[in-house]
């Protein structure tokens, strides 16, 4: 009996060990542990043997049971490692990794941020302002009386103010950034350069070149002896720095209440590069930067004297900026939310 025992244990443990599946093991296991396998039907022989031997058997077969146990519990961990080493040495740790989705900053500002970092550089300072705005700051300041032709150019939304004492039309959402001129020149003496980065809005109908809701950044600079060339070059050294030294400029006469004279500023397009096409309506040019040297009216208005300070004033259309700089044939493309379109910037 002991030898069939020592015998069952050995032929267990060699078939065990040459083992290299799972579902092998557990036949194995079955072949002698299970309910009619070999160590098992031995264990209930003993009941058989007379009882002086049946101790030291029932040891020797108990041991046998641990040995085959736990060869068959170590076997099984080392096919569980080999599997997981199988599995290790299949991934492929040279192959590129998956590249994690990250946002950008906007076109408009990143735009923003150079025309920010351009100005800052001759001394301009950076002022905000409320898009909520008075009718005195955003017009009667600016040489813009009530009855002004020049208010029909700017289709103002008023506030419904009728609940309150404020007379209807006092309270507006501003229509341009020139608004800051008086509420900063009020407040500080010159020289000021500042510029005011903002959102302006109208009644407009939208289309490929008009929003109701638009940024501009105003700059205005007063001083004693600020001259029209000092507007010309302070306007021909920003444009350079932000559409590129190579690019082409044009100055025309125009008309604005709050500057004598006024200026427009033409860039030639970035498209056809001065031939026409659609994008700047065959002209050629593209109108960028309108500025003038501020009115004397509007220095009194602030509390200046005119007679011994001057100074110009400027506003860059942003969206028109950033419109041209990437060559976007319509506005709107900007407030599209499509990830298609952000992510060619
Ligand atoms: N505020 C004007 C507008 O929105 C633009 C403008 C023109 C601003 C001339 C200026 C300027 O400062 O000098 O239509």
């Amino acid at each position: 009996m002991e030898e069939e025992l020592i015998q069952i244990k050995n032929a267990a443990v060699s078939l065990i060990l040459e083992v290299s599946d799972k579902k092998t093991l557990e036949e194995i296991k079955l072949q002698f542990l299970g309910r009619s396998g070999k160590l098992t039907l031995s264990i209930k022989d003993i009941a058989k043997l007379p009882v002086e031997k049946r101790p030291d058997v029932g040891r020797l077969a108990n041991e046998v049971k641990k040995a085959i146990e736990e060869t068959i519990a170590n076997q099984e961990l080392r096919i569980k490692n080999q599997e997981l080493g199988e599995r290790i040495e299949k991934v492929d740790t040279s192959a590129p990794g998956i590249k994690p989705n990250i946002g950008h900053l906007h076109p408009m500002t990143q735009v923003l941020t150079d025309v920010v970092d351009v100005f800052k550089t001759i001394g301009f300072q950076v002022a905000e302002g409320p898009e909520i705005e008075s009718d005195y700051y955003n017009f009667e300041v600016l040489n813009i009386p009530k009855d002004h032709p020049s208010r029909d150019t700017q289709q103002t939304l008023c506030l419904d103010t009728r609940k309150s004492k404020v007379i209807p039309g006092e309270v507006i959402l501003r229509t341009q950034t020139s608004a800051m001129q008086g509420r900063i020149m009020k407040k500080i003496n010159p020289p000021v350069r500042v510029i005011v980065p903002g959102k302006n809005f109208r009644y407009e109908q939208v289309d490929a070149s008009h929003g109701f809701e638009f940024w501009q950044v105003e700059g205005f600079f007063v001083d004693k002896e600020v001259r029209l060339t000092d507007l010309f070059g302070t306007i021909d050294y920003v444009l350079r720095k932000l559409m590129g030294e190579g690019i082409k400029l044009k100055f025309a006469t125009t008309n604005f209440p709050f500057v004598e004279p006024g200026v427009d500023t033409y860039i030639e397009c970035t498209v056809c590069k001065g031939a026409g096409c659609s994008f700047c309506k065959q002209m050629g040019w593209s109108e960028i930067m309108p500025a003038g040297m501020i009115h004397p009216n509007v220095l009194k208005a602030v509390g200046y004297n005119p007679k011994a300070l001057s100074g110009f004033a400027f506003a860059i259309g942003l969206s028109r900026l950033v419109t041209l700089r990437y060559q976007m044939d319509d506005l709107r493309l900007l407030t599209n939310p499509d990830l298609r379109i952000l992510n060619q910037f």
